[in-house]
């Protein structure tokens, strides 16, 4: 699998011979103004919730690349009354077939509005089974119990919010590492916006004293996972 990091929890995971993008938000994120919107790549979008910073892009992304999106009923709904098309709406708990996929919507902790105010449903984050194994990626969340749930799908790696204040910090997030079972995670949501700043050298350590290896690409970034 090849991962892009777009900044904030814009991430694009390439495999199977698809592009799956989770929480397009590029246009407003003041650090990724080299990234051009146009050019990336999609055959799915997922949005875990409804908050501006998770669904800015999706609309122009969605039309010019004809990508299925997924995200919970009320998401979806909002997006297919846009003319945004196909759009799968599901909900908590719920397994879809995408391309070569098997999408679950798994619990966040968090709240969940989209930007014109309109009722977001519940947030959630997605596991994605495919070809190639699973991974996850968290959205916006606390640290819940519900992510030992995640186990038996013996992750490849998880995407997990690290920068606190909105969402969980390094120290839960390293704690939701160990609960879903995974040695491998890509932060996302830190250092975009003031409050959620953090020592990126700091975290990298904190994780590896706990043999959890923190990936920070950096933005436009592709690794190999
Ligand atoms: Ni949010
Ligand atoms: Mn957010």
């Amino acid at each position: 699998m090849k991962l892009t990091y777009y900044g904030h929890s814009c991430i694009g995971v390439n495999t199977a011979g698809h592009d799956v993008l989770f929480d397009p938000f590029i246009s407003g994120n003041p650090l990724a103004g080299d990234i051009d919107v146009a050019r990336i790549p999609a055959t799915e979008i997922l949005i875990s919730h409804g908050h501006g910073d998770h669904v800015a892009d999706a609309e122009s992304i969605a039309k010019r690349t004809n990508a299925t999106l997924v995200s919970n009923y009320e998401i979806a709904s909002w997006f297919e009354a846009k003319g945004v098309k196909p759009c799968i709406g599901m909900n908590i708990g719920g397994s879809v077939n995408v391309g070569p996929f098997r999408v679950k919507y798994v619990n966040a902790v968090h709240s969940s509005q989209l930007p014109d105010g309109t009722y977001g449903g519940n947030p959630g984050g997605f596991v994605v089974n495919g070809p190639d194994g699973s991974f996850h990626h968290a959205g916006d969340t606390a640290l819940t119990l519900d992510m030992q749930l995640l186990r038996p799908f013996n992750l490849r790696f998880a995407c997990l919010p690290i920068g606190d204040h909105y969402t969980m910090g390094v120290s839960d997030a390293i704690e939701a590492a160990k609960l879903m079972g995974v040695t491998k995670v890509v932060g996302i949501h830190y250092n975009t916006f003031p409050p959620i700043v953090i020592d990126t050298e700091a975290a990298k350590r904190d994780f590896a004293k706990e043999s959890i290896t923190l990936l920070l690409p950096g933005i436009g970034e592709t690794i190999e996972i």
